[in-house]
């Protein structure tokens, strides 16, 4: 296959933002530039519509699988073939405007600058959106990718239940997002995500670009206590089976387990659920979720092995029956050298200020990456702040990082690094994951 000739068509920035702006209509959290668009919710289903139009009117060949997942290619049948770019449309409910929705429709803006240029590179490109990347709704995150590449079957993915016990499947056929296509999916040659930082890292070093080169690994528990619910004013202190009071005493001794590992490790208890959750009532039952990060497997097991102590110590303090259930667990994810060596190359010829880091957040590209050559560009996060409506990314900053996109994936399609993926490729296959 030839080399990428004259180069990548720019894109054009003030068509990506109109989309952002357009999408972030749906589901706009008042008064804030933010959104609320959980997973298979009737806002996922008009976001799902919208972006879906916009795929047609391009002339892609779309294609939704049974769990909703959508995948778009200029060439009909020909996804095994193409560079495949794409995130997330669904938000968490105090979400921002940038985080996923910026792959998908940088992804389709790189395709509508590559048509709308005449050039036809090599390979076909394709963009996707996979379902429910975060989490919040059903558990665990990146569950459309997750399936997509063979990671859990379809069966057990669409009986998941949110917390009001509603299944994936049923929310699925309801807004009309089951599709017929099969999952696993079909594997493409590679896959690159752009996507916000969500840290703040890039703009303490006053960056451009985040040459992502893995994402730190995550376990998510829910915890759950049972004591006993009682007369806030009756009950002696000493008597009490107090479930409120060791839940917050599990959360402080998680933020001082994140403390003493060090390094990479995070640790977050993001819910408590009080029961009855009343002034005067002593709580008899409190259900927490604890997330835990870090880019080392070894020490993210250790982690897991001192909550665990941690819950068995406090719930016998206080007379407590506890259960612990595992939600989601991914190991860290490594991307590919030769396609992260790609990026950073493109940075750099491009001018961009760029360093190499990993991923704080999960991302589909983690799953992605199990199955082909797979990585991802950040661009900067205002404030480091996202996961929240006030989340922001210069319009200078997307425009680069979607240029810079559109660069790595003409350099992909026309086979600029064919050789170095070539036994890898051989080793994933061409074809449907397994
Ligand atoms: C998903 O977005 C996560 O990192 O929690
Ligand atoms: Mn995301
Ligand atoms: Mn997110």
């Amino acid at each position: 296959m030839s080399g990428s000739g004259g180069g990548a068509p720019r894109i054009d920035g003030a068509r990506l933002m109109g989309r952002l702006d357009a999408l972030a209509q749906i589901g706009a959290i008042e008064g804030t530039q933010g959104n609320c668009r959980l997973a298979l919710t009737d806002e996922d289903r008009d976001g799902r519509d919208l972006v879906g139009t916009w795929m047609a009117d391009l002339g892609l060949e779309l294609t939704v699988d049974g769990l909703g997942n959508v995948v778009a290619c200029t060439e009909p049948g020909r996804v095994a073939d193409s560079v495949m770019m794409g995130s997330h449309i669904d938000t968490v409910a105090t979400g921002g405007r940038y985080d996923g929705n910026l792959g998908v429709l940088a992804g389709l803006e790189v395709i509508e600058s590559v048509l709308a240029s005449g050039q036809t590179p090599a390979r076909p490109l394709s963009v996707a959106y996979f379902t429910d990347e975060e989490g919040s709704r059903f558990a665990p995150d990146m569950l459309g990718s997750l399936a997509y590449v063979g990671g859990m079957a379809l069966e057990e993915a669409l009986e998941i239940t949110d917390r009001d016990g509603i299944a994936v499947g049923d929310e699925l056929d309801r807004i009309g997002y089951r599709g017929p296509a099969p999952v696993p999916g079909t594997v493409p040659y590679a896959y690159m995500e752009l996507h916000i930082e969500q840290g703040p890292v890039l703009e303490f070093h006053e960056t451009q670009i985040g040459v992502v080169e893995g994402v730190q690994g995550i376990s998510w528990t829910e915890v759950t206590l049972s004591g006993q619910s009682n007369h806030a004013g009756t009950t002696p202190m000493p008597l009490r089976r107090d479930a409120g009071l060791a839940a917050c005493r599990i959360a402080g001794e998680v933020r001082e387990l994140a403390h003493n590992i060090g390094d990479s490790q995070v640790g977050t208890v993001g819910s408590i659920s009080l029961v009855p959750n009343l002034v005067n009532v002593i709580a008899g039952a409190a259900v927490m979720t604890v997330d835990l990060r870090n880019t080392s497997e070894p020490m993210l097991q250790h982690a897991e092995a001192r909550l665990d102590e941690i819950v068995s110590r406090i719930a016998e303090g206080e007379h407590l029956d506890a259960a612990m259930r595992r939600t989601a667990r991914f190991e860290p994810v490594e991307f590919h050298p030769a396609v992260i060596d790609l990026v950073e190359r493109c940075a750099a010829e491009a001018g961009l200020t760029h360093r190499r880091m990993p991923s704080g957040a999960g991302h589909d590209a983690q799953m992605l990456a199990r199955v082909c050559p797979t990585a991802m560009i950040f661009v900067p996060s205002f404030d480091g702040v996202s996961h929240n409506p006030a989340e922001y990314t210069s319009p200078e900053d997307i425009e680069a990082g979607a240029n810079l996109l559109a660069d790595v994936v003409w350099r992909l399609a026309n086979g600029d690094i064919d050789s170095a993926l070539a036994g890898d490729r051989d080793a994933a296959g061409n074809g449907t994951a397994a």
